[in-house]
């Protein structure tokens, strides 16, 4: 209550016409989210701070008072997702004018006030650093103002949040451990819209998962656009290489090895994942860290792009072909079970039906067990934008992909073909989608398996016999 006479408060700052106060209270909230895992967390946050306000979520947009949705600009169409979105939803704006329409996270930042200012179909816009705001933002709407806060921090980890677990199964939830990249990878706007990286605080990373554990989830997943690259030192702020610190700065740091041995330590029962991991930055330290507890899920997404040592220095991604298939190696000799993915890109500026050759084969050497595979799409202000040109025809781009795909999903099969006939812990996560007779949950390595659900609930470790597969899924029965 103190809350709401605040923000009218500061709304009606320098304003002319005095406003009606708006009961706060119990306003809906809709939020939709676009994009990586990290903008799903994000969200989480948002709703946590905009509840802390006395604001309520809802799942259904027909109740809202306010629309927010989280955005992705990571390829022309995703972007392209959103502004359907947004047509939507100016749709519902039509019945009920004093709908508020926020635009959030990556686009929200790229595109700053044009949205807002130019083709007016939004009200407020808020990039990945300045949620706080929210709030305030929207009491600006409230007085007849748009609103826009795209200030990008080198601080901010919301570290203190305790984030709202929206469409959670109860089971599963993601935890941000750092924001932004230093990369600059060439085709990547990340960099861009999320500004540079920081590490949050462990000991609230550590609490969290705790909390998490205290209230019955079994997993979590540790995100970061470079989670190697994970180093605290003592207070927030930009982040500095190991050798760069001074020794009292060492003597606190922790690096991502440690910190993932202190999540691990919370409890045998307690799984943990991480995404997403760089080929330039991944140790050996972390590896054998990841070897020795049980409940780190042997399971590691580690973005190749390509194959091709020219188009991977054209990428800036700090690594050639023989490194990366070096740190496979390690991956295999110390965890011969541990299932590896990877992010491809297919028709890089200039790639060569040759250099495109040296991906499949990357492919045939690694054999992944998923894949998430794109056409290239340039991106405005990105390095590979301003320096190089988008010339691999569209059709050569889409054959060269379906090649990259069908090999990826002959992979998958052979991969799930080889666990039939063996038992596999897993974490029961939902009710299977085929049927309310069997459950599905993952295995350490990530394969979905489905199996007849008997006395077993969700959040159960039930070891299961793969008995059959596809090229997505297991399928099996309890046995113990
Ligand atoms: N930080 C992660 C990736 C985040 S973006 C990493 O470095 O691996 C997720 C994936 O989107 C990238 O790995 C890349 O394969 C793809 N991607 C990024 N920019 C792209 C672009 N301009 N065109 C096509 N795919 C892109
Ligand atoms: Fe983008 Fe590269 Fe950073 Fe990943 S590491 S977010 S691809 S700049
Ligand atoms: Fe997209 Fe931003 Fe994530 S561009 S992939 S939502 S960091």
């Amino acid at each position: 209550m103190e809350f709401q006479n605040k923000v009218i408060d500061e709304a009606l700052q320098g304003s002319a016409t005095v406003l009606e106060p708006k009961n706060l209270e119990g306003r809906k909230v809709y939020i939709e989210s676009y994009g990586c895992q990290m903008n799903f967390s994000d969200s989480e946050i948002v709703a946590s701070i905009l509840t802390e306000k006395g604001y309520v979520t809802t799942k259904n947009l027909e109740e809202a008072d306010v629309v927010l949705v989280n955005t992705c600009s990571i390829r022309d169409k995703a972007e392209q997702t959103v502004r359907q979105r947004l047509t939507v939803f100016n749709k519902e704006k039509k019945k009920k004018p004093e709908l508020i329409i926020g635009v959030l996270g990556c686009m929200a930042e790229r595109l700053k006030t044009q949205l807002l200012e130019e083709e007016r179909i939004v009200d407020i816009v808020v990039g990945p650093d300045a949620y706080r705001d929210l709030p305030n933002l929207v009491a600006q709407v409230d007085e007849g103002k748009r609103a826009v806060n795209v200030i990008l921090s080198k601080e901010e980890t919301y570290a203190d949040i305790s984030p709202v677990r929206l469409l959670s199964n109860g089971v599963t939830a993601f935890i941000s451990i750092t924001r932004g990249c230093d990369n600059m990878c060439t085709f990547c706007v990340v960099p861009f819209t999320r500004g540079r990286e920081r590490s949050r605080n462990p000991e609230s990373i550590i609490n969290e998962a705790k909390d998490l554990f205290s209230k019955g989830f079994r997993e979590v997943t540790l995100l970061g656009q470079n989670v190697d690259s994970y180093l605290w030192y003592g207070e927030d702020g930009l982040k500095k290489n190991y050798e760069n610190l001074s020794e009292e700065e060492k003597a606190q740091s922790v690096t991502f090895a440690q910190l993932m041995e202190k999540v691990a330590l919370i409890s045998p029962q307690l799984r943990v994942r991480f995404s997403t991991s760089h080929p330039k930055d991944i140790t050996d330290e972390f590896l054998e860290i990841m070897a020795k507890y049980d409940n780190i899920c042997k399971y590691i997404h580690l973005p190749v792009q390509s194959g091709n040592n020219r188009i991977l220095e054209l990428m800036n991604r700090g690594y050639t072909r023989e490194w990366y298939m070096n740190r496979i190696d390690k991956i295999k000799e110390i965890m011969p079970d541990c299932a590896i993915s990877s992010d491809i890109i297919s028709g890089f500026c200039s790639e060569t039906e040759e250099e495109h050759q040296d991906t499949l084969a990357m492919m045939d050497y690694v054999k992944y067990d998923f894949g998430y595979m794109f056409n290239y799409s340039e991106r405005p202000n990105t390095l590979a934008q301003r320096k190089y040109k988008d010339d691999v025809p569209q059709e050569v781009k889409s054959r060269r992909l379906a090649e990259i795909i069908a090999k990826q999903n002959k992979h998958s099969l052979e991969r799930n073909k080889a666990y039939v006939g063996k038992t596999f812990e897993v974490l029961v996560e939902k009710k299977s989608k085929r049927s309310d007779a069997e459950l599905a949950g993952r295995t350490s390595q990530n394969t979905v398996v489905v199996f007849p659900k008997e006395n077993y609930k969700i959040g159960d470790y039930v070891t299961v016999f793969i008995e059959n597969c596809t090229g997505g899924t297991l399928l099996g029965k309890a046995v113990n």
